[in-house]
């Protein structure tokens, strides 16, 4: 009994072992395309997402959500203007968070990663970047 149990015990962890990158993985590329935005925006929430783009976001898309910025000139990056309602109508919240989570892979927009944002803060950041385009 005790040697069947030892050894369960050991398949378990093994188990877990070899699962363990495949889960990883799977957690570095998420697909939220067709997840409804969790997140009920309030004006803490929306503060403290005002706040995160202002550190990650604004040098790049700029503090207006237009992308006329600097170092988007440097970096010669083609952004969309945020304020334009049109910009990202067509994209869901899903599609905008992995986009965010992700960044672009080439080097032109990092990741935003679960360490520098949980999954509420990125939901919140989808919501923030909309409202540019309620006052343009
Ligand atoms: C170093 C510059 C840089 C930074 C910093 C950056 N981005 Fe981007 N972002 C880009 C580029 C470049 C694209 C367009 C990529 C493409 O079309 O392939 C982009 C595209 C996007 C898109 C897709 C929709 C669109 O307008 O094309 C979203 C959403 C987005 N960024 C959000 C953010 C948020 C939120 C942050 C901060 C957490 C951020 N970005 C930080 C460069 C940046």
């Amino acid at each position: 009994m005790k040697l069947i149990s030892t050894l369960s015990v050991a398949a378990v962890i093994l188990l877990l072992v070899s699962l363990a990158p495949a889960l990883r993985s799977a957690q570095d590329t998420p697909n939220h395309a067709t997840v409804t935005n969790p997140v009920k925006p309030t004006a803490d929430s929306q503060a403290r997402a005002k706040q995160i783009y202002g550190i990650d976001c604004a040098m790049c898309h700029g503090s207006d959500g237009k992308g006329k910025t600097d170092l988007a000139n440097e970096m010669q990056l083609q952004l969309k203007d945020w304020t334009d309602p049109a910009t990202l109508k067509d994209k869901t919240d899903g599609q905008l968070f992995d986009f965010i989570r992700n960044g672009t892979g080439e080097g032109k927009m990092p990741p935003e990663t679960a360490g520098r944002a949980p999954d509420d803060v990125v939901w919140n950041l989808v919501i923030y970047i909309r409202s540019f385009a309620n006052h343009p």
